[in-house]
Protein backbone atom coordinates (compact mmCIF):
# COMPACT_ATOMS: atom_id res chain seq x y z
CA UNK A 1 0.00 0.00 0.00
CA UNK A 2 1.07 3.21 -1.00
CA UNK A 3 1.59 5.57 2.10
CA UNK A 4 0.21 9.66 1.18
CA UNK A 5 -0.28 11.08 4.45
CA UNK A 6 2.09 12.36 6.84
CA UNK A 7 1.40 13.84 10.53
CA UNK A 8 3.24 16.67 11.93
CA UNK A 9 3.03 17.33 15.68
CA UNK A 10 3.51 20.81 16.30
CA UNK A 11 1.79 21.63 19.08
CA UNK A 12 4.63 21.95 21.89
CA UNK A 13 5.03 24.53 23.63
CA UNK A 14 8.91 25.39 22.24
CA UNK A 15 10.27 26.08 25.80
CA UNK A 16 13.74 25.16 25.05
CA UNK A 17 13.24 28.90 23.15
CA UNK A 18 11.82 31.34 25.15
CA UNK A 19 11.58 34.12 24.73
CA UNK A 20 11.96 33.62 20.96
CA UNK A 21 8.44 31.27 21.45
CA UNK A 22 6.76 33.70 23.38
CA UNK A 23 4.20 34.63 21.24
CA UNK A 24 5.93 32.71 18.15
CA UNK A 25 5.49 28.97 17.29
CA UNK A 26 8.82 27.27 17.43
CA UNK A 27 8.27 25.97 14.22
CA UNK A 28 7.87 29.77 12.74
CA UNK A 29 11.65 30.38 13.45
CA UNK A 30 13.87 31.03 10.59
CA UNK A 31 16.30 28.68 9.17
CA UNK A 32 18.14 31.39 6.81
CA UNK A 33 14.89 32.66 5.31
CA UNK A 34 11.93 29.89 5.36
CA UNK A 35 10.10 28.78 8.68
CA UNK A 36 11.64 25.48 10.29
CA UNK A 37 8.27 23.42 9.42
CA UNK A 38 8.80 24.09 5.74
CA UNK A 39 11.59 22.04 5.45
CA UNK A 40 10.35 19.12 6.55
CA UNK A 41 6.88 19.44 4.73
CA UNK A 42 9.25 19.94 1.57
CA UNK A 43 11.18 16.47 2.63
CA UNK A 44 7.68 15.11 2.61
CA UNK A 45 7.26 16.55 -0.69
CA UNK A 46 9.80 15.57 -2.54
CA UNK A 47 9.27 11.62 -1.03
CA UNK A 48 5.60 11.87 -3.01
CA UNK A 49 3.58 12.19 0.20
CA UNK A 50 0.64 14.43 -0.79
CA UNK A 51 -1.42 15.30 2.23
CA UNK A 52 -0.02 16.62 5.45
CA UNK A 53 -1.70 16.64 8.85
CA UNK A 54 -0.23 18.97 11.26
CA UNK A 55 -0.89 19.00 15.14
CA UNK A 56 -1.54 22.36 16.31
CA UNK A 57 -2.42 24.00 19.48
CA UNK A 58 -2.86 26.95 21.10
CA UNK A 59 -1.33 30.09 19.89
CA UNK A 60 -0.11 28.36 16.72
CA UNK A 61 -2.39 29.60 13.58
CA UNK A 62 1.04 31.39 11.91
CA UNK A 63 1.46 28.00 11.15
CA UNK A 64 -1.74 27.67 9.46
CA UNK A 65 -1.67 31.58 7.52
CA UNK A 66 2.17 30.30 6.02
CA UNK A 67 0.81 27.42 4.44
CA UNK A 68 -2.10 29.39 3.31
CA UNK A 69 -2.62 31.62 0.02
CA UNK A 70 -1.83 35.28 1.08
CA UNK A 71 -4.36 37.43 -1.23
CA UNK A 72 -3.47 40.47 -0.31
CA UNK A 73 0.24 39.76 -0.07
CA UNK A 74 0.36 37.99 -3.88
CA UNK A 75 -1.86 41.69 -5.75
CA UNK A 76 1.17 43.80 -3.73
CA UNK A 77 3.58 41.67 -5.00
CA UNK A 78 2.33 41.49 -8.45
CA UNK A 79 1.91 45.40 -8.40
CA UNK A 80 5.74 45.46 -7.45
CA UNK A 81 6.88 43.75 -10.30
CA UNK A 82 8.58 40.83 -7.81
CA UNK A 83 7.92 38.05 -9.69
CA UNK A 84 10.15 36.21 -8.25
CA UNK A 85 9.19 36.83 -4.53
CA UNK A 86 5.81 36.22 -5.67
CA UNK A 87 6.57 33.10 -7.15
CA UNK A 88 8.59 31.98 -3.82
CA UNK A 89 5.13 32.56 -1.65
CA UNK A 90 2.76 31.05 -4.51
CA UNK A 91 4.57 27.94 -4.17
CA UNK A 92 4.19 27.51 -0.47
CA UNK A 93 0.84 27.33 -0.47
CA UNK A 94 1.07 24.89 -3.00
CA UNK A 95 3.10 22.40 -1.73
CA UNK A 96 0.90 19.76 -0.91
CA UNK A 97 -2.64 19.47 0.73
CA UNK A 98 -2.59 20.40 4.59
CA UNK A 99 -5.36 19.75 7.47
CA UNK A 100 -4.96 20.52 10.60
CA UNK A 101 -6.04 19.23 13.61
CA UNK A 102 -5.77 20.47 17.59
CA UNK A 103 -4.35 18.92 20.81
CA UNK A 104 -6.18 20.15 23.49
CA UNK A 105 -3.84 18.87 26.22
CA UNK A 106 -0.05 18.37 26.19
CA UNK A 107 0.06 15.15 26.98
CA UNK A 108 2.97 13.79 24.71
CA UNK A 109 3.71 12.81 21.44
CA UNK A 110 2.11 9.36 21.00
CA UNK A 111 -0.99 11.34 22.29
CA UNK A 112 -0.83 14.07 19.58
CA UNK A 113 -0.64 11.17 16.77
CA UNK A 114 -3.51 9.30 18.49
CA UNK A 115 -5.36 12.51 17.70
CA UNK A 116 -4.99 11.67 14.00
CA UNK A 117 -6.65 8.08 14.14
CA UNK A 118 -9.67 9.61 11.98
CA UNK A 119 -8.13 11.58 9.72
CA UNK A 120 -5.69 8.53 8.84
CA UNK A 121 -8.22 5.99 8.20
CA UNK A 122 -6.85 2.65 8.20
CA UNK A 123 -3.54 2.87 6.03
CA UNK A 124 -0.01 3.21 6.96
CA UNK A 125 1.15 7.06 7.33
CA UNK A 126 4.30 9.35 8.01
CA UNK A 127 5.22 11.17 10.91
CA UNK A 128 7.46 14.23 10.70
CA UNK A 129 8.82 15.88 14.02
CA UNK A 130 10.22 19.48 12.50
CA UNK A 131 12.94 19.92 14.85
CA UNK A 132 14.77 17.44 13.23
CA UNK A 133 16.57 19.44 10.11
CA UNK A 134 17.92 16.61 7.48
CA UNK A 135 20.00 17.91 4.70
CA UNK A 136 20.21 14.32 2.25
CA UNK A 137 21.02 14.05 -1.34
CA UNK A 138 17.86 11.63 -1.46
CA UNK A 139 15.25 12.84 1.36
CA UNK A 140 15.68 10.84 4.08
CA UNK A 141 11.89 10.13 4.27
CA UNK A 142 12.06 9.01 0.59
CA UNK A 143 14.95 6.15 1.64
CA UNK A 144 12.96 5.27 4.35
CA UNK A 145 9.53 4.49 2.00
CA UNK A 146 12.42 2.32 0.23
CA UNK A 147 12.27 0.27 3.18
CA UNK A 148 8.65 0.49 4.26
CA UNK A 149 8.06 -0.89 0.50
CA UNK A 150 10.36 -3.78 0.34
CA UNK A 151 10.02 -4.80 4.45
CA UNK A 152 6.18 -3.73 4.65
CA UNK A 153 6.46 -3.08 8.23
CA UNK A 154 6.79 0.26 10.38
CA UNK A 155 10.09 1.96 10.08
CA UNK A 156 11.96 4.16 12.49
CA UNK A 157 14.36 6.64 11.50
CA UNK A 158 18.04 6.06 13.15
CA UNK A 159 21.33 7.40 13.71
CA UNK A 160 24.39 6.80 15.48
CA UNK A 161 24.82 9.18 18.51
CA UNK A 162 27.66 8.92 21.23
CA UNK A 163 26.76 7.07 24.11
CA UNK A 164 26.95 10.28 26.10
CA UNK A 165 23.76 11.29 24.23
CA UNK A 166 21.81 8.27 24.23
CA UNK A 167 19.20 9.12 27.33
CA UNK A 168 18.61 12.36 25.21
CA UNK A 169 16.80 9.57 22.55
CA UNK A 170 14.94 6.79 21.74
CA UNK A 171 17.06 4.10 21.72
CA UNK A 172 16.79 0.74 19.73
CA UNK A 173 18.41 -2.79 19.84
CA UNK A 174 18.34 -3.91 16.27
CA UNK A 175 19.65 -7.00 14.36
CA UNK A 176 21.13 -5.85 11.18
CA UNK A 177 19.08 -7.25 8.44
CA UNK A 178 20.16 -5.38 4.96
CA UNK A 179 22.37 -2.08 4.31
CA UNK A 180 21.58 0.00 6.96
CA UNK A 181 18.34 -1.70 7.84
CA UNK A 182 18.11 -3.16 11.43
CA UNK A 183 15.14 -5.33 12.56
CA UNK A 184 13.97 -3.43 15.49
CA UNK A 185 14.14 -5.83 18.78
CA UNK A 186 13.19 -3.76 21.54
CA UNK A 187 13.22 0.21 22.04
CA UNK A 188 13.42 2.41 25.14
CA UNK A 189 12.54 6.29 25.51
CA UNK A 190 15.45 7.84 26.47
CA UNK A 191 17.30 5.39 28.46
CA UNK A 192 18.54 6.31 32.16
CA UNK A 193 20.95 3.59 32.70
CA UNK A 194 22.60 1.63 30.11
CA UNK A 195 21.28 2.31 26.49
CA UNK A 196 20.70 -0.96 24.47
CA UNK A 197 22.75 0.55 21.71
CA UNK A 198 24.02 3.67 20.11
CA UNK A 199 21.17 3.75 17.77
CA UNK A 200 19.00 6.58 18.25
CA UNK A 201 15.85 7.37 16.84
CA UNK A 202 15.38 10.81 14.56
CA UNK A 203 12.38 12.29 14.15
CA UNK A 204 10.81 10.57 10.73
CA UNK A 205 8.51 7.28 11.65
CA UNK A 206 6.21 5.32 8.77
CA UNK A 207 3.52 3.45 11.03
CA UNK A 208 1.02 1.14 10.20
CA UNK A 209 -2.25 1.99 11.03
CA UNK A 210 -2.01 -0.77 14.17
CA UNK A 211 -0.16 2.14 16.15
CA UNK A 212 -3.69 3.79 17.15
CA UNK A 213 -4.48 0.27 18.74
CA UNK A 214 -1.01 0.07 21.13
CA UNK A 215 -1.24 4.20 21.73
CA UNK A 216 -4.82 3.37 22.72
CA UNK A 217 -3.50 1.28 25.71
CA UNK A 218 -0.37 3.07 26.32
CA UNK A 219 0.32 4.38 29.69
CA UNK A 220 1.68 7.42 30.44
CA UNK A 221 5.83 7.02 30.55
CA UNK A 222 8.57 9.70 30.50
CA UNK A 223 7.47 13.07 31.67
CA UNK A 224 4.13 11.48 32.41
CA UNK A 225 3.45 11.52 28.66
CA UNK A 226 1.97 9.15 26.32
CA UNK A 227 5.80 7.91 24.44
CA UNK A 228 5.21 7.01 20.89
CA UNK A 229 8.15 4.77 21.55
CA UNK A 230 5.97 2.96 24.51
CA UNK A 231 3.53 2.42 22.08
CA UNK A 232 5.90 0.91 19.47
CA UNK A 233 7.30 -1.55 22.24
CA UNK A 234 3.37 -2.42 22.64
CA UNK A 235 3.30 -2.93 18.88
CA UNK A 236 6.59 -4.76 18.32
CA UNK A 237 4.48 -7.61 20.19
CA UNK A 238 2.69 -8.45 17.28
CA UNK A 239 4.18 -7.00 14.48
CA UNK A 240 7.48 -6.58 13.25
CA UNK A 241 9.45 -3.13 13.21
CA UNK A 242 12.33 -1.87 11.31
CA UNK A 243 15.19 1.04 11.44
CA UNK A 244 16.52 2.32 8.58
CA UNK A 245 20.02 3.90 9.33
CA UNK A 246 19.58 7.21 7.10
CA UNK A 247 22.01 8.84 4.79
CA UNK A 248 22.22 12.47 5.63
CA UNK A 249 23.15 15.12 7.87
CA UNK A 250 20.46 15.64 10.44
CA UNK A 251 20.44 18.84 13.19
CA UNK A 252 18.58 19.03 15.55
CA UNK A 253 17.19 22.45 15.25
CA UNK A 254 14.72 21.85 18.27
CA UNK A 255 17.82 22.68 20.19
CA UNK A 256 19.15 26.38 20.31
CA UNK A 257 22.68 24.97 19.53
CA UNK A 258 21.53 22.63 16.78
CA UNK A 259 19.16 25.21 15.46
CA UNK A 260 22.46 27.71 15.02
CA UNK A 261 24.43 25.23 12.90
CA UNK A 262 21.46 24.38 10.91
CA UNK A 263 21.42 27.77 10.09
CA UNK A 264 25.03 28.62 9.63
CA UNK A 265 25.25 25.11 7.99
CA UNK A 266 22.16 25.90 5.17
CA UNK A 267 23.37 29.38 4.70
CA UNK A 268 26.84 27.93 3.93
CA UNK A 269 24.96 25.86 1.00
CA UNK A 270 22.66 28.43 -0.63
CA UNK A 271 24.11 30.27 -3.39
CA UNK A 272 23.04 33.87 -2.46
CA UNK A 273 24.40 33.50 1.09
CA UNK A 274 27.48 31.42 0.81
CA UNK A 275 30.55 33.44 -0.24
CA UNK A 276 29.45 35.95 2.27
CA UNK A 277 29.00 34.05 4.90
CA UNK A 278 32.20 32.32 4.67
CA UNK A 279 34.47 35.56 4.22
CA UNK A 280 32.51 36.27 7.22
CA UNK A 281 33.34 33.43 9.21
CA UNK A 282 36.47 32.98 8.06
CA UNK A 283 37.60 36.84 9.12
CA UNK A 284 36.32 35.81 12.84
CA UNK A 285 39.56 34.20 13.20
CA UNK A 286 38.69 32.30 16.28
C1 LIG B 1 11.16 12.51 20.51
C2 LIG B 1 10.98 11.00 20.74
C3 LIG B 1 12.33 10.32 20.83
C4 LIG B 1 13.18 10.63 19.62
C5 LIG B 1 13.28 12.15 19.41
C6 LIG B 1 13.96 12.46 18.08
O1 LIG B 1 11.72 13.06 21.68
O2 LIG B 1 10.20 10.80 21.90
O3 LIG B 1 12.15 8.93 20.94
O4 LIG B 1 14.45 10.06 19.77
O5 LIG B 1 11.99 12.77 19.38
O6 LIG B 1 14.16 13.84 17.89
P1 LIG B 1 11.77 14.65 21.97
O7 LIG B 1 13.00 15.15 21.28
O8 LIG B 1 10.52 15.24 21.38
O9 LIG B 1 11.86 14.77 23.45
Amino acid sequence: MRIRKAVFPAAGFGTRFLPATKAIPKEMLTLVDKPLIQYAVEEAKASGLEEIIIVTGMGKTAIEDHFDTSFELEILLKERGKAELLKRIEEVSELVHFAYTRQKKPLGLGHAIGITRNLINNEPFAVFLGDDIIDAKVPAMKQMLGVFNKYRGSVLAVQKVPRSQTHMYGVIKGKKVGEGVYKVLDLVEKPKGKAPSNLAIIGRYILTPEIFQALGVTEPGKGGEIQLTDALRILIKTQDIYACEFEGVRYDAGDRIGFLKANIAFALKRPETRDEIRRFLKGLRL
